[in-house]
């Protein structure tokens, strides 16, 4: 349930940090701010502080931080919406009804309540007088009737105007249904946009139905009609089964191409499986992950795009902390056609078989190469240098060079020369990157959260900056001109910056306390800023960040300064190793 805004700030306002932290920790002024024993973790020493006038609270030993709200969710491990109620009932305040909601929040609701009744609709007509065809593709498909429940699947009857006019009749204008992309338009009038195909509801963590995929019942074109972005809807930043796999006990999640592979995986008891939306892999879909697991298991179809695509996702998932394993299928395209051919145990034993992705890039490299001809075999030795130069750990290129060794027929110490090459020449091919950009701090500004991954360090630099003075001084917003949260490099960052800049111009208040949709660790890290940075506002410096953030975006450069942080990365843990 979403509060107004206007509310949040109320309640913020009348509950002021130093009061609600003073409830649990004894609090010592000290110059502006307030310090404590951090009610998180054990300590003697005072290392929790309070800064009253940004009502924010910040721990220098576990980095917890945030406003008021956070400080209950986590002190009391409320929600955000009972953090909120309980600090209302404190200040005396009336929470506010239905009625009262400010009409973005009212609008997501009827989106919410209307794409729940449209799956319900959708839901019905699988065992309504219509349904039959599709009934039998959903047998003819093996899903049982308990998995088509679990997930809500369902049948768009072949009509223009089936759930155009059931969700009339439950009260929902032709404009809502333009807005949740459940219809099509000609002359003015609207129509069933999906039509006579099998739908899979898409449900996010929260248990809220945002949009749908509607697969065809035979070979016809196109294969899927999937939502489009709405209000609720964003394919970037959603992962189909998520919210059943959240609640997985496997420590691992699977990640398929297919909807139709989590269905089956989910029947077949492997409850943690999850689908990108017919997406390639995004950041956000990787740092969504992260929240809920810190290894996956990439299960691409074994096609060469599927296999293209694994390697693609494999630095995006480890660059959010998730380790990352690659499962292979034989004699089968993709799980769901794996599972009916050979069965569950059979899937279990190739899920343990399943190599680090650090063994599957070297087969997929040694699969190119005939090593029983010298020049390929040669090849292939270079090749699985460049690789193994590229590993972090020295136990790991200890290993995997001696397998490469092995498999090249070279002695272990050519092998590491090769590797030691490789990694010079690769030295070499940074180095003008290097010198772009000064690369001392770059490890050091990284953020600690590890959901969060500054990609482009000069513009997150700027961007750090950009609101931090905001939140100091929020006439500042009126100097930002036309940049707005999507320039931003850090997507925390832009999303931030966005509610801001609406916040602004509403004549809203504005302060770390009141914004909103943020993790835990998101909060504590920007509450970490606000205390790290504390130069002065400055509206020169302020004006120059805006420009290197719109610059930095318009250059478009995010991969060459991955390259750069990854090389970075090898550098500090190479030391000493390679020279
Ligand atoms: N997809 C899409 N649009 C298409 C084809 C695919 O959006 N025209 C997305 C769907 O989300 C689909 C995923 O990409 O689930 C993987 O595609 P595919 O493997 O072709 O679909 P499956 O769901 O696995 O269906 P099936 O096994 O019946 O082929
Ligand atoms: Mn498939």
């Amino acid at each position: 349930m979403a509060f107004p805004p206007s509310f949040i700030d109320e309640v913020v306002a009348r509950n002021p940090i130093e009061d609600v932290v003073g409830q649990y920790v004894t609090l010592k002024r000290s110059g502006g701010n307030m310090f404590g024993l951090c009610p998180f973790h054990g300590e003697k020493t005072a290392s929790f502080s309070v800064a009253p006038e940004k009502g924010i609270y910040y721990c220098f030993g576990c980095h917890k931080g945030g406003g008021a709200i956070n400080f209950m969710m986590e002190i009391e491990g409320l929600s955000y919406p009972d953090a909120v109620r309980n600090l209302a009932q404190r200040a005396g305040m009336q929470v506010p009804e239905d009625d009262q909601y400010q009409s973005r929040y009212r609008a997501q609701e009827r989106l919410w309540a209307l794409m729940k009744e449209a799956g319900r609709f959708f839901h019905e007509q699988l065992y309504g007088p219509n349904g039959g065809e599709c009934l039998a593709y959903v047998q003819k498909r093996g899903l049982s009737k308990s998995i088509v429940t679990r997930f809500g699947i369902g049948f768009a009857p072949d009509s223009w105007n089936a759930l155009v006019d059931a969700m009339k009749k439950k009260g929902y204008t032709d404009q809502e249904l333009r807005d949740a992309d459940l219809v099509g338009e000609k002359n003015g009038r609207i129509y069933d946009r999906f039509r006579n195909r099998l739908m899979f509801p898409i449900i996010d963590v929260r248990g809220n139905v945002i949009g749908f995929g509607g697969r065809v019942l035979d070979d016809s074109k196109p294969k899927y009609l999937n939502t489009s972005e709405t209000l609720i809807f964003n394919k970037r930043r959603n992962l189909f089964g998520l919210n059943l796999a959240k609640k997985t006990k496997f420590p691992y999640m699977i990640l398929v191409e297919g909807n139709i592979d989590v269905v089956t995986l989910h029947q077949y008891g492997f409850d943690n499986a999850v689908a990108s939306l017919g997406t390639s892999l995004t950041d956000e879909h990787a740092a969504l992950l992260s929240r809920y697991t810190e290894q996956v298991v990439l299960t691409y179809d074994s096609d060469e795009a599927g296999q293209r695509a694994a390697q693609r996702a494999i630095p995006m998932l480890e660059k959010v902390g998730i380790r990352v394993k690659v499962l292979q299928m034989k004699d089968a395209k993709d799980p769901d056609e794996f599972l009916h051919k050979f069965g569950p145990d059979k899937f279990k034993m190739l899920l343990e078989d399943s190599a680090n992705r650090v063994e599957y890039q070297l087969n997929a490299i040694r699969s190119k190469y005939d090593l029983s001809l010298d020049d390929q075999r040669i090849r292939f030795i270079h090749e699985a240098a460049e690789l193994i130069c590229t590993l972090g750990s020295a136990v790991q290129r200890e290993v995997y060079g001696h397998r490469v060794a092995d498999a090249g027929k070279i002695s272990f110490e050519s092998m590491m020369l090769e590797v030691n090459k490789a990694f010079k020449r690769r030295l070499a091919r940074e180095k003008k990157k290097q010198e772009r950009i000064d690369l001392a701090p770059v490890q050091a500004l990284q953020p600690k959260a590890r959901s969060i991954r500054y990609d482009n360090v000069k513009s997150a630099m700027a961007e750090e900056q950009i609101l931090v003075q905001a939140l100091r001084e929020p006439a500042l917003l009126d100097r930002c001109g036309s940049l707005s949260g999507s320039s931003f490099s850090v997507g925390l960052f832009g999303r931030i910056f966005d509610q801001l800049t609406t916040r602004h111009s509403r004549g809203m208040d504005i302060s770390l306390g009141v914004l909103e949709d943020l993790s835990e660790e998101e909060m504590s890290h920007v509450a970490g800023l606000c205390h790290r940075l504390q130069s002065p506002v400055n509206e020169t410096a302020f004006m120059d960040c805006v420009r290197t953030v719109q610059q930095q975006s318009g250059r478009n450069n995010k991969s060459s300064d991955d390259d750069l942080l990854a090389l970075q990365n090898k550098l500090k843990e190479s030391k000493g190793t390679y020279q």
